[in-house]
């Protein structure tokens, strides 16, 4: 983690909702525990919530506490220390009554040398007016800093209108467009797997990987969330952020040093380097789904149309994609024609986001039955990575293979707890480092390469293909590796 902040006031806007109270206080909470935030920082929620101080403060002690360890009389102590941390302002965002921000311009008045961070836990059609308002109150000083949740936009042009609005106030430099991903474990291991160790790189490359699946699976369906979801889908939900994210850590080239802007820069030439999917070839390189009726974890649950909602569905609920996977190909010289395939779907058989290098099989084999190695680096659930070798089976006469992983569970060679995504984010955020964090560039490649096959799917009449809930997507994303005699990893990491 980076070194310990100093003093701030952490100002998040949606400081009441469904992230701030389930990941954003859970993460502020372990990062106070591990003397990570500086005496004195406050953490003041906004919201339209009507709540004083001691209000928030109590629903923070009963929705939160039982998601957080406070086990013993120290722990008790520490989340006394992190309740009276907080503070509650009461704005409607949407309306004209400046009063709300008169009382969070009372509360940071006399601190203006601290370190500001407005953290907007919000949809992203107020990032703009939160950016304006919180200027024209005087609260933007040259220490602030402004954190935006993903989604940020729905194609490329919205995405560029949130950057100018956004960026008409705050400096790049000042903005950190987070995706939680960055922030897991794994996936900065990955960074020191390829880049720490000599005996990788030289084969990290189309002359020995055959190529490489990203698999964001989740098991959940999206009950009570349809009107969200109707307008999002998983290629905005998941493959233009997560996915591509990871991508490109897989993909780009050895940084010159480990900064802020190295690590963005070598991630932006991958983006730009991927092959653009254009109108007929949206059908041949990408498959969407949408679930079924079908049996989860043991249970029968409804189909996307079907989940209990309030409301019947509409045409956008017939289009939305539940499961997306994508034939990706990075053109330049390390990676020509290995190629990268995405999938990320709910409702799947396991949850599971994991990274799959399958490497070529041996130029001569001597023995029958070898298989190709494989790297299976896994961020959820139980992150490790398991190197997948070829051993001899003990016993006399015909040699006889078998696959056998060497593995590093995190949980198991690091004791202790493995920290939670937001924890690390949360706290680069407040000493000020960007690197895990999307530029605007970075931002606008992605939705660059996406926004062809959004508008190409949109403009079909054809309905996404259905599966069952509870298998693993539509026939046509195995179609889609099997083309090329290829299939998709299916291991249960239960
Ligand atoms: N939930 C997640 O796990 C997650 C993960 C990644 C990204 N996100 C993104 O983060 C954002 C928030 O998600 P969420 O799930 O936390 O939503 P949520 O549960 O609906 O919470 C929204 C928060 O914003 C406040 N709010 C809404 N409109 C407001 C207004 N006009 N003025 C002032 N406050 C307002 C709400 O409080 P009041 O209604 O009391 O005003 C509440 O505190 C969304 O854009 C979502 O896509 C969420």
């Amino acid at each position: 983690m980076s070194e310990t902040p100093k003093t701030a006031d952490l100002i998040v806007f949606g400081g009441t909702g469904d992230l701030s109270m389930r990941k954003l206080l859970p993460a502020l909470y372990h990062c106070d525990r591990d003397g990570l935030l500086a005496p004195g920082t406050r953490i003041i929620a906004m919201s339209r919530g009507g709540l004083d101080d001691a209000d928030f403060r109590g629903k923070v002690d009963a929705e939160v506490r039982s998601s957080v360890p406070v086990d013993d009389a120290g722990d008790r102590g520490v989340w006394q220390r992190f309740l009276d941390r907080l503070h509650h302002v009461t704005i409607d965002i949407s309306g004209e009554d400046p009063t709300g921000w008169q009382r969070l311009g009372a509360l940071l008045a006399g601190h203006e040398e601290r370190d500001r961070v407005f953290y907007l836990a919000s949809p992203p059609m107020t990032f703009g007016p939160f950016c304006r308002e919180a200027n024209r109150a005087g609260l933007v000083t040259p220490a602030s800093r402004v954190v935006l949740e993903k989604p940020l936009g729905r194609d490329l042009a919205s995405a560029r209108h949130i950057n100018d609005e956004v960026g008409e106030i705050f400096h790049e430099r000042q903005i950190f467009r987070i995706d939680h991903y960055l922030g897991k474990e794994t996936v900065q291991n990955l960074l020191v797997l390829r880049f720490a160790n000599a005996f990788l790189e030289p084969i990290w490359n189309s002359l020995w990987i055959d190529h490489v699946q990203i698999t964001v699976a989740e098991t959940v369906g999206t009950p009570g969330r349809r009107g969200y979801y109707d307008h999002a889908g998983a290629l905005r939900d998941m493959v233009q952020n997560h996915l591509l994210q990871l991508l490109c850590l897989v993909a780009m080239e050895p940084p010159a040093r480990n900064d802020r802007e190295s690590i963005r820069d070598e991630k932006v030439k991958v983006l730009e380097s991927l092959r653009p999917i254009t109108g007929s070839e949206v059908d041949r390189f990408t498959v969407r789904g949408q679930y079924t009726a079908g049996e989860s974890g043991g249970v029968q649950v409804p189909g996307y149309l079907d989940e209990p909602d309030g409301t019947p569905p509409t045409e956008a609920s017939h289009r939305v994609e539940t499961f997306a996977a994508i034939r990706a190909e990075v053109k330049n010289w390390r990676w020509a024609g290995v190629p990268f395939y995405l999938r990320t779907g709910k409702r799947m058989p396991y949850r599971c986001s994991e990274i799959v290098i399958q490497f070529k099989d041996v130029p001569h084999s001597i023995f029958p039955g070898s298989a190709p190695n494989r790297l299976v680096l896994r961020l959820q659930p139980s992150e490790g990575i398991r190197l997948h070798i070829m051993a001899k089976e003990p016993g006399a006469g015909e040699v006889a293979l078998k696959p056998v992983p060497l593995s590093l569970s995190f949980a198991e060679t690091f004791s202790g707890r493995v920290p939670d995504a937001y924890e690390r984010l949360l706290m680069d955020v407040l000493a000020g480092n960007p690197t895990l964090f999307m530029r605007r560039d970075e931002v606008e490649a992605a939705w660059r390469w996406i926004d062809p096959i959004l508008r190409e799917w949109e403009s079909q009449s054809m309905l996404p293909e259905p599966y069952p809930a509870g298998t693993s997507g539509p026939a046509g994303a195995h179609e889609l590796v099997d083309r090329s005699g290829r299939a998709w990893h299916e291991e249960d990491p239960a």
